[in-house]
């Protein structure tokens, strides 16, 4: 089925385009083509169906499913099980999107072995099309997946699996130093068979020479605006993240209002026995058609 969707054209004009279920080799000519585009987490069923039919191309199912939806205060704890288990509601919500599914902390870092287990175990069980892990540590993994058939979408700059190893989530590579490394992990990942590298809190001069240098796309967060896609949490996104918001952060919504609103209104109908009224309620003889229906 072909769908439409909206991204800026090469002469910087909004076009139309259309697209069908996106495959990384059309993620890679959107870059050819300087065509940017969005990616967005999801986490559910009901969430992917809304973020795929308003022609979002690719769907994150990001460890960050750990804070946006666990509770957690780091990515960290998300266990390789709750990853798949939310991944395949995602993919039961999507008709046309691409699905990447995040390889959580210490599920691909023990050895080769055990990311292509780990990523194999997010295809089959959980749906995805390709499987997303940070930093560089495990470039062995990565040639491996993507000779395998699992496309590998790498991640570089700030890696917030390595929060306590880098002090916090914090901006990498101000330093001329830091910024060749980061340089460096995302030759390397492409290298590797990475079909696009996520960019995340670097300087957005940094940003715009690492997607110069690299031919596949950078997927930037925080990272500035010459990057070849841009992705953001959705909770972050929808207004419904509470407490501090990173700069990068745009909530073009504010869910967290319409919620609290809709339940207040909610439960002041039942305390004043406003709700239900007869129109959603049954009574014991109605009509045929009606009855059928609940
Ligand atoms: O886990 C995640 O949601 C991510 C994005 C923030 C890029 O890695």
């Amino acid at each position: 089925m072909f769908r439409t969707t909206h991204a800026l054209g090469p002469t910087g004009q909004l076009k139309e385009y259309w697209y069908q279920m996106t495959t990384v080799l059309e993620i890679q000519r959107f870059k050819r083509e300087g065509r940017r585009f969005a990616m967005l987490t999801a986490y559910d069923a009901t969430t992917a169906r809304l973020l795929d039919q308003a022609g979002i191309p690719i769907l994150l199912v990001g460890d960050t499913l750990a804070m946006a939806v666990l509770g957690h205060s780091t990515t960290l704890p998300v266990t390789l099980e709750a990853m798949i288990h939310h991944t395949a509601a995602v993919a039961r919500g999507n008709t046309n999107a691409m699905i990447v599914g995040d390889l959580p902390f210490m599920s691909y870092q023990i050895s080769t072995e055990q990311a292509v287990e780990s990523a194999g175990r997010m295809l089959k069980e959980g749906g995805a099309h390709a499987v997303k892990l940070e930093g560089t540590h495990s470039l062995e993994a990565v040639e491996r997946l993507t000779s395998i058939g699992i496309p590998v979408m790498g991640h570089v700059g700030l890696t917030p699996q390595s929060v306590h190893q880098v002090g916090g989530f914090k901006v990498q590579g101000r330093s001329e130093l830091d910024a060749d490394q980061i340089k460096a992990d995302a030759l390397a990942l492409e290298r590797a068979g990475a079909f696009s590298v996520v960019l995340e809190a670097l300087p957005s001069g940094l940003a715009q020479e690492i997607t110069r240098l690299l031919t596949v796309p950078t997927i930037g967060i925080g990272a500035g605006p010459h990057c070849d896609g841009q992705v953001l949490v959705i909770n972050d996104l929808l207004g419904l993240t509470s407490g501090h918001l990173p700069r990068f952060v745009k909530p073009y919504a504010d869910l967290s209002s319409v919620i609290t609103r809709a339940v207040q209104d909610f439960a002041s109908e039942v305390a004043s026995g406003e709700f239900p009224d007869p129109s959603h309620s049954y009574t014991s003889s109605p009509s045929p058609k009606k009855d059928a229906e609940t």
